[in-house]
């Protein structure tokens, strides 16, 4: 599953935009906005009643993967699975959680703040976590640090990152691409702002 997880933020670089959707019926035209700013991967926060309906509408559009983000428990994995989710992300790494993202079909990325979190990821098999909170948990200068003792390790820091500071996590081998919100404003999303969100987009990936 690793391997899956890692070929899906390889596509996904330089950056996972990282949503919160509040309403369904915004979730086909932000989908669109993102993919017309070059976007390929995106990850909706199940943080709102509307998340799991926004994915399964997203799915339905050729050229993008859609997966799901705030997944903490084993049964969101299970229903992910069941709408067709493309990849799971957790702020965190339980045990539990950990053994799940291995048997349950979803690519699922797992994410670390500290060593002894990546190494109880990379007992389970794991090589491939979100950095997170990036910027809270010791930002660029942490990552140096992991790529001594664990130079095969790669990540997605996500967590404070934005426009500013992007580009100094991708400098790093260890970093496949970052996440963050900065690329969708609430605001945008409230007011439908959908050419916002796309020239969001474009200044990130640099058109
Ligand atoms: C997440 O869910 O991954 C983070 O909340 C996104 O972090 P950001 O809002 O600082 O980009």
């Amino acid at each position: 599953m690793s391997k899956e997880i890692e070929a899906i933020l390889a596509l996904a670089a330089p950056v996972i935009p990282v949503l919160t959707v509040n309403r369904v019926e915004d979730a086909l035209p932000l989908a669109m906005a993102l993919k017309q700013g070059g976007i390929r991967v995106i990850e909706v926060t199940l943080r709102t009643d509307a998340a799991m309906n926004a994915i399964a509408e997203m799915k339905k559009i050729d050229g993008l993967l859609i997966g799901a983000g705030t997944v903490t428990r084993e049964g969101q994995l299970h229903e992910l699975l069941s709408i067709g989710a493309d990849f799971a992300v957790s702020p965190g790494a339980t045990p539990k959680l950990l053994e799940a993202g291995k048997r349950v079909g979803v690519p699922f990325l797992p994410a670390i703040s500290s060593v002894s979190d990546m190494m109880q990821g990379i007992e389970l098999g794991y090589r491939c976590f979100k950095f997170f909170p990036a910027e809270a948990a010791g930002g660029v200068e942490s990552l140096k640090s992991f790529a001594g003792p664990f130079p095969d390790v790669s990540f997605c820091p996500t967590g404070g990152i934005t426009e500013a500071n992007f580009k100094h996590y991708l400098e790093l081998p260890s970093v496949l691409c970052v996440g963050g919100s900065w690329l969708v404003p609430a605001d945008a999303i409230n007011q439908q702002d959908w050419s916002r969100v796309t020239q969001l987009a474009q200044s990130a990936l640099g058109k």
